[in-house]
This record gives C-alpha cells, structure tokens and sequence, in this order.
C-alpha cells in the first residue's frame, strides 16, 4: 500500500501467518534493499515487494530483485509493456510473482505473460481501482485463468469476507484498507481516524489526486473519502489540470502534515468495518 505500509506492518501480516507486501514505487534502490533488511529482521516468514509497472524504474527493479521477495508484487501496466521480461527476471531471481488486474482480459494477458497468481480487485478497494466489482470480476477471472490462483481484492475486510470471496472461486484474499488504521500503520491519527469513521458512503471514484501530481495512470481511477480537498475539485478537473503547480504541493504537504481533510485518503467501502471488529 504505496506509503502506507512499513517494515512493522508487512512483518506483522507475514509473521501472522499471511503475506505483509511491501509497496516499493517511487522508492529507491537503497530504500527497497533496507526495507527487505527490516523485514527480514523482524520475521523469518516470506513477504513480498510491489512495484506500480507503468512508472518502474529500472533501478529500481533491479533492487526488488536483488532482495529476491518470495513474491515480486506487480500491477498497472501500460497495454504495451511486456509483463513477460519482468515475470521472467523475477523467476530467475527466485521470486514468485502476483499480479493485480481490475478486467478479465488484463487477467488472461497476465497468466498468458507466466505469472503465478492473479489478483483480482474490484471498485470497492481502497487506492486505485477499475469499474468492475469485486463480487462481478472474481469468478469471471477465476473462469479466465484456470488453473492460475486467484486472490480477491476490494471490499473485503472479515472472515465473512474472505468466505464470499472463497465462494466465487478465489484461493485467497488481498486486503489493503483493513490495515490502515492499525497500529503498525505508518499512518497519521487523523487519517486512521477517517478510516474508523468512514461508512463507505463518504467515499468516491475521482482523478484528482492524479490529476494534482501530473500522473497518468492507465486504467485506474482513486477511491478515496470525499474531504475538503476532493469537494474544492470535483467537477474543476479542467482548473485542477491548469493550477497544478499550485494544488499538487499544497496536497502533498496536507499529506505530510496528517491533515486529512486536505490530503487524499484512499480508502475502500468497507472502511467502517475495521472499527467493528
Ligand atoms: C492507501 C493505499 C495504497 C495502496 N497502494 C498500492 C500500491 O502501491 N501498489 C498496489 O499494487 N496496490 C496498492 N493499493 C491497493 C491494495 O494493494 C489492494 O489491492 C486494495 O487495498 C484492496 O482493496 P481494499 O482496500 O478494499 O482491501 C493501495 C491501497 C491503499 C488503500
């Protein structure tokens, strides 16, 4: 989860006995190698560490690899990159590699391409996410991939949750939102604080946030709670496209500061949950 996950967090998941991923984008190759110390020092359980494709820098990669994760963690690639040269470098470094799509027919490019599990991520997720629902997609990318493993993604956030998706056809779940307001979150109060707060209703599918950091990001659009920040843009994408220069800082330093009424907070629908268990 991008800046929402740390060394503390992906160890817990992992030493829990499921999979913490570390989010890696945007990070540098020193930045990555220490991430995989730390976690390595904490558990000896496997984690894996996840890399955005249409913005990887080769650097980069080669860092993730050079840490040989049990899993090479990958989604959002450009239509015309070739997902087969990165899953075939992360094999012959040991990893395995999971792939997130949104669509049934990036599903079929991606186990096409070797990889050795799909995860599936419907509307409801929290952070970047297609059009289709969770409870739509999975069974259809289940049918799709046959016999590659699936995980679902987006909405689910319980036992009950994981049992639906089990239901459908998946061999697991993938959950980001359920760990954002724990205590190994490298999250600010404020923003944990949102997420306990949050119905699901609060939150929407917007551009802004990419919008205000001049990032194209193919296929996806943002769930995240409608604050401060999303109602002075929404529906002004056009200003927002012109006044970049001045709103992009001013929300980076919302994010920095904790202030989550400016900040974009990426959330799922099933936020509340986390406050019920
Ligand atoms: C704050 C946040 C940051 C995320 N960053 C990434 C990321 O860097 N890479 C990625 O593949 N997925 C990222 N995701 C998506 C999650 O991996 C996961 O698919 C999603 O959270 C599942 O839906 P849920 O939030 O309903 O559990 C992020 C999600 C959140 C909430």
């Amino acid at each position: 989860m991008g800046s929402a996950t740390g060394t503390d967090l992906v160890a817990a998941v992992s030493a829990a006995g499921g999979l913490g991923i570390m989010g890696c984008a945007g990070r540098d190759p020193s930045w990555i190698l220490e991430a995989a110390r730390g976690i390595r020092a904490a558990t000896d359980r496997p984690f894996g560490l996840n890399l955005l494709l249409f913005e990887v820098q080769e650097e980069a990669m080669r860092a993730v690899l050079e840490a040989r994760p049990r899993v090479f963690s990958t989604g959002w690639p450009w239509p015309d990159q070739d997902l087969r040269g990165y899953f075939s470098r992360a094999h012959d470094a040991g990893s395995l590699v999971v792939h997130m799509v949104s669509s049934v027919s990036e599903a079929r490019r991606a186990a096409a391409a070797g990889a050795d599990a799909i995860v599936a991520q419907g509307t409801e997720g929290g952070g970047h996410v297609g059009l289709m629902t969770t409870m739509a997609l999975v069974p259809q990318v289940v049918r799709a991939v046959a016999p590659v493993p699936v995980l679902a993604a987006g909405g689910i956030a319980t036992g009950a949750g994981l049992a639906a998706a089990l239901a459908l056809g998946a061999e697991g779940a993938l959950l980001g939102t359920r760990f954002l307001a724990t205590p190994e979150a490298p999250v600010a109060a404020g923003f944990k604080q949102a997420v306990l707060d949050s119905d699901g209703h609060d939150t929407m599918l917007t551009e802004i946030p990419d919008i205000a950091r001049g990032r194209v990001w193919p296929g996806a659009w943002s769930r995240v709670v409608r604050n401060r920040l999303i109602e002075a843009w929404a529906g002004r994408e056009g200003d927002l496209r012109a006044r970049r220069s001045e709103a992009g800082p001013a929300m980076q330093k919302a994010f920095r500061e904790g202030d989550a009424g400016g900040a974009p907070l990426f959330i799922g629908q099933e936020a509340g949950q986390a406050a019920s268990d």
